[in-house]
């Protein structure tokens, strides 16, 4: 597998590839790798002829006061996970690579869907998110970006980008992986205390609750936000930061849920905080 540092090597590898005819898959990440990771990077193995991951902890998507610094930081390990999955090509740019003195540029979504749900608390993230992904997306110039269903709303708005901007790809969106008692795989879980992480479980159980109460028919937006509030509160170690009902493409809050939905949820445990969701 090809560690690439720099642009320059990333780019001259992707025209030697396009040369041969091969399609490019690109895993954007932020390293400190688990099997969510890994499990775009096996689709983008199936999907494509070449992989290329990145690993790159995007100063730009956190806010002061975020855990920019504390963000687990794992490259040797990450190497050799890619290498075993099949990884044609890493790319790990330094900070300056990618943001270097004076640059001065950033892609914006425009529409509510940013300040929706993750958005009201990190109003500045998804700038973030969108800028760094649309230079990977100019780097790379992949035929197809693969992204992790967890982030539903980083997906939805990314989709959204790629639409609205013309970049010539796929954004393909991945199941999420979780653990044997259901919580969603996350490189932030390992912020947690065991006390925490045994108390985390509470969420994919409300989520299982919640979608059995639809399946029964239950359809109001409220109820269900409710039900659900009411079985995380009995946890004394989460602290709700959202639960809410959007539609599954520009995020808007709906009254009566239906098929497509999304059900999104941010709850801290301790100082982490943890997103979950599904689709209706
Ligand atoms: O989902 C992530 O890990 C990050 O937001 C991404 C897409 C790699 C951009 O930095």
């Amino acid at each position: 597998m090809i560690i690439a540092e720099t642009i320059t090597e990333v780019r001259q590898q992707v025209a030697a590839w396009r040369k041969e005819g091969l399609t490019i898959g690109l895993v954007p990440t932020m390293g400190a790798l688990h099997e969510g990771h890994i499990s775009l990077v096996r689709e983008s193995v199936k999907e494509c002829d070449r992989t290329v991951a990145s690993v790159f902890v995007n100063p730009t998507q956190f806010a002061a006061g975020e855990d920019l610094d504390k963000y687990p930081r794992t490259f040797e390990r990450d190497v050799e996970l890619l290498e075993q999955n099949g990884c044609d090509m890493v790319f790990y740019p330094a900070v300056e690579e990618m943001y270097p003195a004076g640059f001065g540029a950033e892609i914006q979504i425009t529409t509510d869907m940013v300040h929706q749900l993750c958005g009201a608390s990190r109003p500045t993230h998804f700038k973030g998110v969108c800028t760094v992904v649309g230079k990977l997306f100019n780097i790379v110039t992949p035929d197809k970006g693969f992204f992790g269903e967890k982030d539903a709303q980083q997906l939805a708005i990314l989709k959204k980008m790629v639409r609205d901007l013309n970049f010539p790809l796929e954004v393909v969106g991945c199941p999420t992986i979780r653990e044997a008692d259901g919580l969603a795989k996350s490189s932030r879980n390992s912020y947690l205390s065991p006390e925490e992480r045994a108390a985390a479980v509470i969420l994919y159980k409300t989520m299982q609750a919640a979608k059995e109460k639809l399946e029964s028919g239950m359809t109001d937006a409220e109820e269900v936000k409710k039900f659900m509030t009411d079985m995380i509160q009995t946890e004394p170690l989460a602290k709700i930061d959202y639960i809410q009902v959007v539609d599954g493409i520009d995020l808007i809050p709906v009254k009566e849920v239906s098929p497509g939905d999304l059900v999104a949820l941010a709850v801290y445990f301790g100082s982490t905080r943890l997103i979950d969701n599904f689709t209706v």
